[in-house]
């Protein structure tokens, strides 16, 4: 193996080029500078012009995109780099312009009160309440994430050939499940439950997919709703264990389990760490300073606590799948 050497590189990119470069795309993303570069060769002028920008403030953004590998200089014009083209222009199949905004949410620029955190042991903001303001404005980035997970989850359960299955969904956020999982059968029937103005969303992105008639929303705390008895064949419950505290977790399973029919299944994907903390991805070690600063109790959890967790509420096969994407998988019966 290669002796690692001290390098100073790395101290900058995990502290000033980090902060710059999150700032700097963002803003880009915020005033179309990808998109516009998608058309063809810019110089910093007609960047200027098209995003009506100062031509000064232009001259920094496209500097600052050609640092961090976004945007590359050709013939002393600027063009999108193979990332930026593929996932930050707006119209194309995967688009993370929004995603890069979070830079700007209170649920990350809180992360600046860290120091006090650690001090106080409480959070800052708290990132799931009932009027789920805070989840309407992160969920639109969210999207292309929880779409990859969406069809491998269908593929995984082979959905698309089941009969009229009966599907829950406990924090289902923006109903991304529910649009391709209805699409992908049109058998299902999908229940929804989250916080109200979460599920008003919902309702809007599952119509928008013309499967609203056979979608249902359920407005309650998952930490207290009753979630009913051997009723659904699918129940998922994707990246909400980060949210909850190692008991409101247990708690939620042990209602899960009880909703299922028996035989049914549960698609579980979490920010879960393997059990000596070192990864799988640094996506997923990041998230849990995000949950010290904006839960009480929250915290990317490892494998063992979510094994531990569906033994007790009674699940019996449990199978984990590490994946390329951020999310590890659990399919539990
Ligand atoms: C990270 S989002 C995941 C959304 C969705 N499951 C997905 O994978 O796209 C977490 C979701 O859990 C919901 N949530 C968190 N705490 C909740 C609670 N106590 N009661 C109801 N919903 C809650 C949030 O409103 C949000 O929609």
């Amino acid at each position: 193996m290669e002796e690692k050497k001290p390098s100073i590189q790395r101290i900058l990119e995990a502290s000033y080029f980090a902060l710059m470069r999150c700032y700097t795309v963002a803003t880009a993303s915020q005033y179309s500078i990808f998109t516009h570069l998608s058309s063809g060769p810019k110089s910093v002028e007609e960047i200027a012009k098209l995003a009506e920008i100062q031509p000064r403030g232009a001259q920094a953004l496209l500097d600052g995109l050609v640092g961090a590998g976004l945007v590359e200089v050709r013939d002393g014009r600027y063009v999108n780099s193979i990332d930026a083209e593929f996932f930050l222009v707006k119209g194309k199949p995967v688009y993370l312009g929004e995603y890069v905004k979070w830079a700007f949410l209170p649920f990350l620029t809180d992360v600046r009160q860290l120091p006090e955190v650690l001090k106080s042991g409480n959070p800052i903001s708290q990132l799931a309440d009932d009027d789920g303001a805070q989840y309407a404005d992160l969920l639109p980035g969210l999207l292309p994430f929880a779409k990859a997970n969406v069809d491998y989850t269908i593929a995984r359960l082979e959905f698309s050939t089941r009969n009229a299955p009966q599907v829950l969904d406990v924090g289902g956020g923006h109903g991304v499940y529910a649009a391709f999982m209805l699409k992908a059968n049109p058998t299902a029937i999908i229940t929804q439950l989250d916080f109200g103005p979460v599920n008003a969303l919902a309702r809007h992105f599952v119509g928008s997919h013309g499967v609203a008639d056979r979608f249902r929303t359920i407005d309650g705390d998952l930490t207290t709703a009753a979630l009913g008895d051997e009723q659904y064949d699918v129940i998922v419950y994707a990246d909400v264990t980060h949210v909850q505290s190692a008991e409101q977790n247990q708690d939620a399973l042990t209602r899960i389990r009880k909703a299922l029919k028996p035989g049914g299944t549960l698609v579980l994907t979490a920010f879960m760490t393997t059990d000596d903390r070192s990864g799988p991805n640094p996506f997923t070690l990041h998230v849990n300073t995000n949950m010290l600063v904006s839960t009480p109790a929250g915290a990317v959890w490892t494998q063992s606590d979510h094994r531990r967790w569906l033994a007790a509420a009674g699940f019996e096969e449990i199978t984990l799948e590490v994946t390329e994407r951020p999310q590890t998988f659990v399919f539990a019966r």
